[in-house]
């Protein structure tokens, strides 16, 4: 399962992309938005941080324009993946610049009948939102559960990309299901290393060995 980062925050970026369980970056306006610079400057040191595919969001919603937008945002660097929504307009674009060989994430998918349509237009990512769906009742899961038994029924090339993450159970879940990828808020990803018994544990740990008196890099020194 592939691990991105969904934020354009470039220092949280950064200091994530460290622990080297960064897989690729999502985007999306809002993000852009709240990050408060310029989207083709993020864009590319989002790009120059992590190498594996960072999301570039379209904001036309016609077919001309967002075909020149999404032309423009791949220019920006060789891991730029298109990112568009998932309308009429918006499919049609995605078959264009898939067919010339651009990767692009279909977002804003509700429904596997949307997600049905992104895969045969093309798309190299298909984004169901879980959480948006959780918020208003339903329950996002089960459209991940559909969309990948629908995609390997035909053995679609789309990678199933979880987004609108809200916890790490939804990450849980979402490997359980065969995911292919999951995109999460930064803070989600932080919460995935804690747990109570670790600390505890190495609490405990620490304090037996500092009754020993002993270092171990004291030992290699003593050895070399
Ligand atoms: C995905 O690419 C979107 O940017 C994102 O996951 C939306 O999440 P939200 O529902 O928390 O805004």
């Amino acid at each position: 399962m592939k691990f991105f980062i969904d934020t354009a925050d470039v220092a949280e970026i950064r200091d994530l992309a460290s622990t080297g369980l960064v897989d690729g970056v999502t985007t999306n306006p809002s993000l852009i938005a709240k990050s408060g610079r310029p989207m083709a400057e993020v864009i590319a040191e989002i790009c120059d941080a992590v190498p594996g595919p960072i999301s570039a969001e379209v904001t036309a919603t016609d077919y001309a324009t967002m075909l020149r937008e999404g032309r423009y945002l791949a220019s920006i660097a060789k891991n730029v993946a298109v990112k568009v929504p998932l309308t009429v307009d918006g499919l049609k674009t995605c078959k264009t610049l898939s067919d010339a060989g651009t990767p692009v994430n279909v977002t804003l998918c509700f429904s596997a009948a949307q997600a049905l349509l992104a895969a045969k237009a093309g798309a190299a990512y298909i984004s169901p939102f879980v959480g948006r769906l959780d918020d208003i009742g339903a329950v996002g899961m089960d459209l991940i559960a559909d969309i990948v038994e629908i995609y390997s029924a035909y053995d679609f090339k789309t990678a199933v990309l979880v987004a609108s993450v809200r916890g790490p159970q939804h990450v849980i879940d979402a490997a359980k299901l065969g995911a292919d990828v999951v995109t999460l808020p930064p803070a989600v990803l932080r919460l995935m290393y804690k747990h109570p018994l670790t600390d505890k544990g190495l609490e405990a740990f620490l304090a037996d060995w500092a009754k020993t008196g002993q270092s171990i890099l004291g030992a290699e020194t003593d050895t070399a």
